[in-house]
């Protein structure tokens, strides 16, 4: 083995240990911690749910045993393995796609009622996010509903996130017309210091 492929190897399993680290924080909270301040605001009926940025899958299985039909979007290809085998045997169809484009979506004029983005807005830029709007608002049903949870805090060291206020996100969803129903904060059910959470919900008219 030559230094380069050594020093690419000691790479991927540094990301891959990363990657095993941050499943096993995903999975520590329940779908109903993180959410509690917006459960009575998902649909009671089954629809199609899109959860972009699925993680491991932990919101993409609770929401399948509610009934819904779920669509988990994660591009890491660790942690979407890991989900699928933590999660078999519920009705989530895993897909390998990021936003802003999310590609691989909406073909034949395909739908959603619920579009969930949990602690995912913070890893995309002030352009991104402009991009992702556009590309969610064309996948969201008429009537259908936008969740949000959005990470206020420091920067955990050696990763990369941006700052998005919640006031900026109410600005930016609201100008492509669908109107906030809830707004809420929630301390970080993990504990970490300095770390809050804003809850947004809107509703596409
Ligand atoms: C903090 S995790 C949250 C995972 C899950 N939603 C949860 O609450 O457990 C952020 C997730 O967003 C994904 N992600 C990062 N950039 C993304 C992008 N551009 N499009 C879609 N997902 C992205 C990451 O791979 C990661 O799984």
């Amino acid at each position: 083995m030559n230094g380069r492929t050594a020093k690419s190897k000691a790479k991927q399993r540094e990301v891959r240990d990363e990657n095993e680290n941050l499943a096993r924080l995903y999975e520590q909270v329940t779908f109903e911690e993180v959410h509690r301040q917006v459960l009575h605001l998902l649909p009671t009926e089954p629809v199609r749910v899109l959860d972009i940025g699925a993680g491991t899958g932990r919101d993409a299985a609770a929401m399948s045993l509610l009934g819904h039909s779920v669509i988990a979007v994660e591009p890491a290809e660790e942690l979407r393995s890991v989900g699928q085998r933590a999660h078999t045997g519920h009705n989530i169809d895993w897909v390998d796609d990021a936003l802003p484009e999310l590609r691989s979506l909406g073909r034949q004029n395909e739908r959603f009622q619920l579009v969930m983005l949990t602690a995912v807005w913070m890893f995309l830029n002030e352009d991104q996010r402009h991009n992702a709007l556009i590309r969610i608002d064309e996948l969201l049903e008429d009537g259908g509903r936008l969740g949000m949870v959005l990470r206020a805090g420091p920067v955990p060291a050696g990763r990369v996130m941006y700052t998005v206020s919640a006031a900026e996100t109410v600005s930016l969803v609201s100008s492509r017309g669908l109107r906030l129903i809830h707004q809420s904060q929630q301390a970080d059910a993990l504990g970490r210091d300095g770390v809050v959470w804003n809850n947004l919900f809107f509703e596409k008219p």
